[in-house]
């Protein structure tokens, strides 16, 4: 499919059909994704792809534990974790209970969701340039992004569904129990795979236009 028409048709998928996903279709897509650029060209991205479904279930156990408490504090108006893990306190009327409720049918479904994808990165492979200074690190996690942006827009063009999660990421101790995850890797992502629901799906995905986040030559002037 054209690529400016994958970029803007890809939401957070969040119900699936029970078909399979063939190794084929699945190979292709990270067979194209693997092109991406990692600091370096290390390429620390490993990615454990889980069909098994005892396996998948147990994934699903540990991130509803994350779910589960996320959506209790969302419930009480308080969403989003800051980066040394305070809750972000929101109005509880900028929640939008309808997303609450789909995230919540997905978490219930995971297990069903043909394929679950592990994105794992090798620390020792990260150029974390940022980390002398006194914020949180944005560049750590710089060297899995673009490869999984690949691997969501590759889905896309097969007409596969995905989400991306990052809650599984605080489960770390145990999905490498699990997944036999050697020592030296982070968990960094959960991605779900699968053929979509098409009547479940948004008609048009929600963002801010170009002139909301870009400028020209100066913050805060306009880019033409
Ligand atoms: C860094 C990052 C972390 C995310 N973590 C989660 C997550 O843990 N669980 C989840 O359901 N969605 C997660 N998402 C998906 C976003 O919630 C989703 O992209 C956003 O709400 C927009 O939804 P849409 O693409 O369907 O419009 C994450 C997205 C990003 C970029």
């Amino acid at each position: 499919m054209e690529l400016y028409a994958a970029m803007r048709t890809n939401p957070s998928c969040r119900y699936f059909t029970d078909d399979p996903v063939d190794h084929e279709t699945m190979r292709r897509v990270l067979d194209n994704a693997r092109f991406a650029s990692s600091g370096g060209n290390r390429q620390g991205w490993r990615v454990v792809v889980v069909r098994d479904r005892h396996l998948k279930s147990q994934v699903a156990e540990l991130h509803s534990r994350q779910w589960d408490r996320y959506l209790e504090h969302a419930r009480r108006g308080v969403v989003g974790y800051n980066d040394d893990g305070k809750r972000a306190r929101m109005n509880s009327e900028d929640l939008a209970q309808q997303r609450l409720n789909r995230t919540d049918d997905f978490a219930k479904a995971l297990v069903d969701v043909p394929i679950l994808l592990v994105f794992c990165i090798e620390l020792a492979t990260l150029a974390i340039t940022d980390k002398d200074l006194d914020r949180p690190s944005i560049i750590g996690g710089g060297s899995i992004y673009p490869f999984l942006q690949n691997v969501l827009l590759g889905c896309r063009n097969e007409g596969l569904g995905t989400a991306l999660t990052t809650l599984l990421a605080a489960e770390e101790p145990d999905v490498v129990d699990l997944l036999n995850i050697p020592d030296g890797f982070a968990v960094a992502a959960l991605v779900p795979v699968g053929w979509p629901v098409p009547e479940k799906q948004y008609t048009k995905l929600s963002r801010q236009p170009v002139d909301w986040f870009a400028f020209g030559d100066r913050w805060g002037e306009p880019l033409d």
